[in-house]
């Protein structure tokens, strides 16, 4: 069956049951990899991880305004739709689901998930209500689809485990399934917003990959983590960076604070600023 793109629920479901309608494939799994388009080589590698895991694979296309602060880039979000579809089907999708902001929201619309706890820190204490847009809209497509698998990549660390949080306390059926980070020759992780850093600001973003690796490398030798943190933090502004909203070190399970590291498995965690473009990254500490 030939790919379809699909914009509204109704279309999304019949879709997938048509494909399981085919002889071979009434028990067919489901496996959605849910994105906001621009779409680079971190994404087409979860529709690869989709397809191997699962028998028909819906990707999606949302950008979700519930999930942008007040000042931050909704209406200036890299946008590609033509080109998007083209890298998702050669990636392996069967499935595109796009739906409009009307079929996603309607105007009566009125519900937020919020798992609390795990907002409180990190980027939920930078990004007001971000992780309620993230979790209400990715608990609405794991519902639309009844997808059987999820994929998401670990460069957003914090939200994939809000997401195993809510799938697990709300108990739906969906497993989710995680990607390493995806990062470009000069070890800075792959981002749609990445298109934003032209010359001496690309630059000045492949500094953040290596101070973190070192300070990683640094902590994991026994170093003391304040002293490490606050010398990244320093080489971090130094190398051009202007603001960072946090370098922390935490236990990868549920984002417990560390005083002391002591060979548990643990991730530091970093947001900071070029002017007004904001990365995000995350490294393993071992
Ligand atoms: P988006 O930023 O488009 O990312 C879609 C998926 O790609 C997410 O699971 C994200 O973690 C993953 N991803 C992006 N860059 C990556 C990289 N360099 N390495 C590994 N994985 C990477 O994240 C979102 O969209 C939205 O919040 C969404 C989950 C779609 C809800 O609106």
């Amino acid at each position: 069956m030939t790919i379809e793109i699909v914009k509204n629920v109704f279309e999304l479901q019949q879709s997938i049951a048509r494909r399981r309608m085919e002889p071979t494939n009434s028990a067919a799994t489901v496996g959605i990899v849910p994105t906001m388009g621009a779409i680079h080589q971190a994404h087409t590698n979860l529709v690869h991880s989709a397809k191997i895991n699962s028998d028909i694979v819906v990707s999606t296309i949302f950008v979700n305004p519930k999930q942008f602060g007040e000042n931050e880039d909704f209406d200036d979000y890299p946008r590609s739709e033509k080109e998007d579809i083209e890298k998702l089907e050669k990636a392996g999708s069967n499935i595109i689901y796009i739906p409009s902001t009307e079929i996603m929201y309607p105007e009566d619309f009125d519900l937020n998930i919020n798992v609390p706890k795990l907002s409180s820190i990190l980027c939920g204490k930078h990004r007001e209500n971000h992780f309620q847009g993230v979790a209400t809209v990715v608990t609405k497509l794991l519902i639309q689809s009844n997808a059987d698998f999820a994929f998401f990549g670990e460069k957003d660390y914090q939200q994939l485990l809000i997401i195993k949080n809510l799938v697990n306390d709300l108990d739906i059926n969906c497993k989710i399934i995680s990607i390493p980070i995806v990062r470009d020759q000069d070890g800075l992780a792959l981002s749609s917003r990445n298109i934003y850093l032209k010359n001496e600001k690309k630059i000045i973003a492949n500094n953040l990959y290596k101070i973190l690796t070192q300070a990683a490398k640094d902590i994991a030798n026994g170093d003391g983590t304040d002293q490490v943190i606050s010398n990244a933090k320093k080489d971090i502004l130094i190398s051009g960076f202007n603001k960072i909203d946090y370098l922390e070190i935490r236990e990868e399970r549920q984002l417990g604070e560390i005083k002391d590291y002591n060979k548990i498995k643990a991730r530091l965690f970093v947001a900071a600023y070029i002017d007004n473009i904001r990365l995000i990254d995350n490294i393993i500490v071992e």
